[in-house]
């Protein structure tokens, strides 16, 4: 039968006992993580969040106490008291900081049973998932999830006085708002008060923190939940945690140095890792030119060369054909994968026709020359080019894409990681930021057939590319930033729009009529007319840094409730199916969905 304490205190965590206790009278507390009998003796190792500790049941000490402890099962719940004493030399455990140590019980209470647990309280378990996020408080049980978590509050905990210390203020802004447009679907919150309308929970706080700096809080940050209703992968959740951060009177640079502060302090305090500043900057331009990619993962040694400028002068349709039609040609230089087989090399095309790629063409440097089925179409140029352009030596294979840039940029840009991971080690504890500036202000969506802010509709265009807002718009290059950590965005932001004239002139670009801005956005074009500071700011995916810390490859391993890849929690069952009477309530009907 369970107990109540009734006057009962811990004195110890099980984990702390140490020399300083030996002979000491203890009372611990906590969940029974294994029993064994040992002729007459009984072993208890006694867990609580600090560790475990060997309690000892010997009849001689306690008979009452041994008689107990033969009932205990795994994970009871239990207070011990007892004496400390060193452990007989051969019952030593050096493995775990108290193996020198025992508690000799003297009386024992059980405070709570357990049933049988479908899975065991173990470092190491191989329960899928699905059971681990059913039963995600015993999950968490374990020694390797309490302590994501306990970093996870670290890392917190290092962004709030790093932040405070640099005179920024954490201000709270709503859950319950309007639509923001971050690119993702809201997630919507009927109101019962005001029949018919909704509010959207936000998927950041963006507009609010431009508010604050018009308010003039000068420095503004916030450890956020934001909800963006988007298709799921291992680094996305449909709620996540942001470090959200907005300056005024700053320009680009200063952002970034105040993040690469910050980033530098949670790394140091975080994981007692220090990254190498500043970081690289490398523009959106020339980090698609030489990676094909605007997060390319630096701990991969690898880079692109460009071969369209050559492609248009040879005799091989595919590349030709590419580059007269607005296309690419390029290559990576897969170093020393030359002993790849030509299986391995043809399995290498499945893997990238996910991204459009209708083939692969190759070159191995062998000792023999160039081993290819498509040099006989190549010039001399072409091949002296070749060795030029990617240094290419013995041993390396050529891997070339020739078709539209976003395919060609795609397909490079997953062999050199695919192939990249096979090659080198890629060390959890090498750490390569960089930032990625300058990003295209807007892109073209073929599908909406108008321009969609690339960031979000309030970020500035660079100074000099204003006049290309009416020329060129696709030219236009944007004052953004992205943070990108082993191939991870794990933050962007942007200088905004301080002045209305500029904000109209891009909602009129993204075809967003006036009547349109001013329903939606109303209130921050109004702000703008009244002393709206030059100003910016970031954000951090705090889950995705979380994750980085501590060595993951998903971020639900950083987060203590997590979703699924369909958006559900195992554990509560939600989203659920609400009664009638609440939809009526909220003037609600349910149309089936269509089959
Ligand atoms: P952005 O949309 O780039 O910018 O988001 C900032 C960072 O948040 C993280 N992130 C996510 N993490 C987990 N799950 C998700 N679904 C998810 N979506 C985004 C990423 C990303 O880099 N308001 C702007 C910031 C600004 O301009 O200041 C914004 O939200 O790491
Ligand atoms: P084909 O002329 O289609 O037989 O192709 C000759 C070689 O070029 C083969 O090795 C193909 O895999 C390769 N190839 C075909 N299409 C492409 C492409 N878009 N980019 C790169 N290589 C290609």
């Amino acid at each position: 039968m369970a107990e109540f304490l009734t006057g009962l205190k811990r004195s110890h965590y099980c984990g702390h006992i140490s020399e300083k206790d030996v002979g000491n009278e203890v009372t611990l507390m906590g969940w029974v993580q294994s029993r064994r009998d040992h002729g007459g003796v009984i072993f208890i190792d006694l867990r609580d969040y600090t560790g475990i500790v060997q309690v000892v049941f010997n009849p001689d000490v306690s008979a009452q106490s041994h008689q107990t402890a033969h009932s205990l099962k795994d994970e009871y719940v239990i207070a011990v008291m007892g004496k400390v004493r060193n452990r007989p030399e051969d019952s030593i455990n050096e493995k775990i900081p108290t193996g020198y140590f025992e508690v000799m019980v003297e009386s024992v209470k059980i405070l709570n049973e357990s049933d049988p647990l479908p899975f065991p309280i173990e470092d190491d378990i191989d329960a899928g998932e699905p059971i681990r996020l059913k039963y995600r408080y015993l999950d968490l049980r374990r020694r390797p999830m309490h302590n994501q978590l306990a970093m996870r509050h670290k890392l917190m905990h290092t962004t709030r006085s790093y932040l405070t210390e640099k005179n920024f203020f954490e201000i709270e802004t709503p859950f319950l708002t309007r639509s923001t447009p971050e690119g993702a679907r809201d997630y919507l919150v009927p109101s019962r008060v005001n029949p018919g309308k909704f509010y959207a929970l936000p998927q950041s706080p963006q507009l609010f923190k431009q508010l604050l700096m018009i308010a003039g809080f000068d420095r503004y940050f916030q450890v956020v939940k934001c909800f963006r209703d988007e298709d799921l992968r291992a680094d996305r959740q449909p709620e996540f945690t942001q470090i959200d951060i907005e300056l005024s009177f700053v320009e680009a640079e200063e952002v970034r140095e105040v993040t690469e502060g910050l980033l530098v302090e949670i790394f140091e305090k975080v994981r007692g890792t220090s990254l190498p500043r500043p970081f690289p900057v490398l523009t959106y331009e020339e980090s698609m030119r030489r990676f094909g990619t605007d997060k390319p993962d630096l701990r991969i040694p690898w880079e692109l060369a460009d071969f369209t400028d050559l492609a248009k002068d040879v005799d091989f349709k595919v590349f030709k054909g590419a580059a007269e039609s607005g296309g690419l040609v390029k290559c990576l230089n897969a170093k020393l994968c030359g002993s790849l087989s030509r299986k391995e090399i043809d399995d290498l095309l499945p893997e990238i026709q996910p991204y459009g790629a209708k083939g692969l063409a190759w070159i191995k440097i062998t000792d023999n020359g160039l081993q290819s089925p498509i040099t006989k179409f190549l010039n001399e140029g072409f091949i002296e080019e070749i060795f030029k352009r990617t240094g290419a030596s013995k041993g390396d294979l050529l891997l070339f894409q020739a078709d539209s840039p976003e395919i060609v940029n795609a397909a490079l840009n997953h062999l050199r990681n695919h192939l990249g991971k096979r090659m080198f080690p890629l060390s959890k504890d090498d750490f390569r930021p960089l930032w990625v500036v300058n990003f295209p202000l807007v892109e073209y969506n073929a599908d909406e057939k108008r321009f969609v802010a690339m960031h979000h509709p309030f970020t500035a265009p660079l100074y000099e590319d204003i006049p290309l807002l009416d020329k060129d718009p696709a030219k236009a290059r944007a004052q953004s930033y992205d943070i990108v950590l082993n191939g991870y965005e794990i933050g962007g932001g942007s200088i905004r729009n301080h002045s209305r004239e500029i904000q109209s002139r891009m909602f009129s670009l993204l075809n967003i009529s006036e009547e349109e801005a001013k329903q939606k956005f109303g209130f921050l074009l109004e702000a703008l007319n009244y002393g709206a500071p030059p100003h910016g700011g970031i954000a951090l995916g705090l889950d995705r840094i979380a994750m980085l810390l501590s060595g993951g490859e998903s971020i639900r391993d950083v987060i203590a409730f997590p979703k699924t890849q369909r958006a559900v929690c195992l554990l509560t069952e939600a989203p659920s199916e609400v009664s009638p009477r609440q939809l009526e309530e909220l003037y609600l009907k349910l149309v089936p969905p269509r089959k």
